[in-house]
């Protein structure tokens, strides 16, 4: 490679089907990476880093939460972020609930490894540093799904299990345009839990329900996992994550014919899943009648 070679790396969004906020607590949960994610092109630079549709352009390593985290990142594979200018084409939102910040560190990550020759561990280790700064606690889970891209089982000690689906699933995200910090969803329901410990019987209930939607998700039984989605949306909206504007994205859901809705997440904003085989046309009809955006993704392609 000559030095000015531009490199470039690719990061999945990403869906969790099941368990979100549980997985923080050692439960399992259910992730799907979608087809839209970030690109990154990396060359010989002066740390410039552009994401435009994110409306970012800053110098990796100010003290801005992305700039610091992405001068972490590079530490962490032996380069100076201010010697590489990294420009981003960003395909999902960012701080939607999709992902958008793992993604763009394993775009980044990968983009680098290519330079430096480092493998899949340390583009993994990297993007869980530069994680670290947005979510201060992340369990690990955007970052697997952004480098795998396929439906996985994740959980903090056994990390991601590919799971096996009968066949591709198609999901309606829903956005509701709220913006959102995982990281204040996070530490609310830690707070939650001190205060009421019967909040812990809800964070394992959507343990359950992510093991029971990995028996759905194999046998093909769509109408069990839009219970699971339906029953987890309820859970997490005890546990104080979900919105006045998330709860009605989702009742139009199931209006409009789907098996089940939910957040997806971190929640306190973000975006919404619906699984309606057949009847995505009107959950997304019903959406834009909120004013709001919605696309349809397949998982387990
Ligand atoms: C965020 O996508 C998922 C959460 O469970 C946080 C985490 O697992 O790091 C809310």
């Amino acid at each position: 490679m000559t030095e000015d070679a531009t490199t470039t790396g690719f990061g999945y969004g990403k869906v969790i089907l099941l368990g979100e906020h549980a997985v923080v607590y050692g439960q399992p949960a259910i992730v799907a990476g979608v087809q839209a994610g970030v690109r990154a092109h990396a060359s010989q630079g002066t740390g410039n880093l552009r994401v435009p549709a994110w409306q970012l352009d800053l110098q990796v390593g100010d003290d801005s939460p992305v700039g610091t985290a992405v001068d972490r990142l590079c530490q962490r594979l032996g380069v100076a972020g201010r010697s590489l200018d990294l420009w981003l084409e960003a395909e999902v939102p960012a701080r939607a609930g999709l992902g958008s910040s793992a993604a763009m560190a394993v775009a980044i990550a990968r983009a680098v490894a290519v330079r430096t020759g480092a493998g899949e561990d340390d583009v993994l280790a990297a993007a869980a540093a530069a994680e670290a700064v947005f979510h201060s606690t992340p369990s690990g889970i955007d970052t697997a799904a952004a480098s795998r891209g396929g439906v996985g089982r994740f959980d903090r000690v056994a990390g991601w299990q590919s799971i096996p689906v009968k066949q591709p699933i198609e999901i309606c995200v829903g956005l509701s345009g709220q913006a959102r910090q995982t990281s204040d969803l996070v530490r609310s329901v830690a707070e939650l839990s001190e205060r009421a410990p019967v909040a812990r019987r809800l964070i394992d209930a959507l343990g359950d329900l992510a093991r029971a939607g990995m028996d759905a998700l194999s046998s093909g039984d769509l109408e069990a996992l839009g219970h699971e989605f339906n029953m987890a949306h309820g859970l997490l909206s005890g546990l104080g994550v979900s919105t006045a504007e998330l709860d009605a994205l989702v009742r139009a859901a199931r209006a409009g014919g789907a098996l089940g809705a939910k957040l997806t997440g971190a929640g306190g904003g973000g975006a919404v899943i619906a699984l309606a085989p057949n009847r995505a046309d009107e959950v997304l009809k019903r959406w834009r009648s909120l004013g709001c955006y919605g696309f349809l993704t397949q998982v387990g392609a």
